[in-house]
């Protein structure tokens, strides 16, 4: 997700800019974890980052309500990913959907490693 409209609830200034009620606003969360005076190295990408307050999950009262499960998810794909092939890497620019809205979907995202063993090869084949 890049981000999400809103609407303005009251008249308010916001970093010098005067928003009035009922204005339409754009919240770009991908720009906000990408500020380079919230986080360093914004562009890297760093699984032990500690000072991490992305935006990714959106704020305040509609949050998202599966951060914890999307989190773990990814805690499992990661770890397994890197396991399995530990010096993957993005080989070629990634081209997205053209028609996903703010959603940053990808289309093709193609990538290099080491050919290793497959995991589970020559195990029987289950049977019912
Ligand atoms: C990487 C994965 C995910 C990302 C980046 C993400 C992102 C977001 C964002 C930005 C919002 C805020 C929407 C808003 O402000 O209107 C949101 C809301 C929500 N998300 Fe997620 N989400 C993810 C995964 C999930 C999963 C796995 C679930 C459920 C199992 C989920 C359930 C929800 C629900 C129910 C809301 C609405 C909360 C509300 O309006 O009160 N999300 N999500």
């Amino acid at each position: 997700m890049q981000g999400l409209a809103r609407v303005v609830t009251r008249d308010a200034e916001f970093h010098g800019r005067q928003l009035k009620k009922g204005d339409r606003v754009m919240l770009m969360f991908a720009a906000a974890n990408r500020d380079p005076s919230a986080f360093e190295c914004p562009h890297d990408i760093d699984l032990d980052r500690s000072a991490n307050r992305h935006r990714a999950f959106a704020l305040g009262v509609h949050r998202c309500l599966g951060s914890n499960f999307a989190r773990a998810m990814f805690r499992v794909m990661i770890t397994e990913l890197l396991r399995r092939l530990p010096d993957v890497h993005v080989a070629a620019p990634i081209e997205r959907l053209a028609d996903a809205g703010d959603v940053y979907a990808v289309k093709h995202l193609p990538v290099r490693f080491a050919p290793r063993p497959r995991e589970g090869v020559g195990m029987p084949a289950h049977s019912d």
